[in-house]
């Protein structure tokens, strides 16, 4: 199959983490950051530089980041860090970060929740983001929040996602993420989403981000590969959901989606039988019942001894 590669972007640390209602340590962060990239995954969403009002579990992004496994020939991994507004940037560059995502929603009410701030004073914002960290050589991606969705006025137009993202791309941002926050989309938006958009971009500047409320995230991400997206947002075990916007579940759990790729023809680099133990990590450290769709297939397997063989 041409064009097999898949880049898999793990998002569990940040926007899995950052709505449990329990508290979770940094040494447990790290742990889990430790398991994904002995899975082999190379693109880690590792935090935020947010108001720690704002998201508490986020509060500790300086720890987390000092205490990543640093980066060698072997672990070549790139760690973004979320930041909403210019004081965050500034403390992720501090830091050291080489790549940020920024978040624009597509509404008002949805940048008033999020960010306190208007949808025009949020496309201010990011295009002050992008323009600084393009002078500092960062790698920008932007999530076009709400992207199928507003949580607070219902389902957004194609359009309005186009004129965003236009926006953002003549700004200089490296990629554009489709985010499906609420997990209110449908595999014919994403078609017709990105029907639209590759009329002017080409595919390479998107990934797609999709939460699994409905139980739509893999249909809707075997749409995007079928327009051509080889860049997925997914979180260990299903974790995730934004305390922003109401009723929100988790990202597509990884698992399931590197399952679908691999059995599909797809290439990840991911060690599959590896993840299945970052789940089992991510379930101990939230205290919490977790995994995707095939996690009952997988522990069947396991009990009878049988190789998961993916
Ligand atoms: N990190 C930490 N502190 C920040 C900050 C940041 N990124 N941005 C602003 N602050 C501080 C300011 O220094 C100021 O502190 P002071 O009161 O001690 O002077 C205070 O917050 C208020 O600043 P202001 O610019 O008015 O911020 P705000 O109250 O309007 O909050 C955000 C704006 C963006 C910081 C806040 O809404 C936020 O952190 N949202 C995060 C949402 C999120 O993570 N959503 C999920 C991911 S999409
Ligand atoms: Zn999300």
């Amino acid at each position: 199959m041409q064009n097999s590669f898949v880049e898999i972007n793990e998002v569990g640390l940040r926007d899995g983490l950052q709505n449990q209602s329990r508290p979770i340590s940094t040494a447990d962060k790290l742990k889990l950051a430790e398991k994904l990239i002995q899975a082999d995954i190379k693109f880690i969403e590792a935090t935020s530089f947010v108001h720690p009002k704002a998201v508490p579990q986020m509060a500790d992004a300086l720890a987390v980041l000092a205490g990543l496994p640093a980066l060698t020939p072997e672990n070549d991994v790139l760690y973004t860090a979320l930041v909403p507004n210019m004081k965050g940037y500034e403390n992720a560059l501090a830091n050291k970060v080489k790549s940020i995502a920024i978040v624009l929603a597509t509404t008002d009410s949805f940048n008033e929740k999020n960010l306190n701030m208007s949808l025009a004073k949020t496309r201010q914002v990011c295009a002050e983001l992008i323009s600084t960290a393009k002078k500092d050589g960062i790698k920008v991606r932007t999530y076009i929040s709400g992207a199928c969705a507003c949580p607070y006025d219902g389902k957004q137009e194609a359009t309005l996602v186009k004129s965003l993202v236009d926006e953002m791309l003549s700004f200089g941002s490296d990629e554009i993420s489709i985010a499906d926050t609420t997990g209110a989309g449908s595999p014919a938006q994403i078609h017709e989403i990105f029907s639209l958009l590759l009329k002017d971009h080409p595919v390479e500047k998107f990934n797609v981000h999709f939460h699994d409320t409905r139980g739509q995230a893999l249909a809707m991400s075997w749409a995007a590969l079928r327009m051509g997206l080889r860049k997925f947002d997914s979180s260990i075990a299903g974790l995730g959901g934004c305390p922003f916007a109401p009723g929100a579940k988790g990202n597509v759990a990884t698992e399931d989606l590197v399952y679908m790729l691999h059995s599909s023809g797809f290439k990840t680099g991911i060690d599959f039988e590896k993840l299945i133990e970052a789940v089992a990590m991510a379930e101990t450290i939230t205290q919490s019942k977790l995994g995707g769709k095939i996690m009952s297939w997988v522990k069947t397997q396991q009990e009878k001894g049988r190789s998961l063989g993916i």
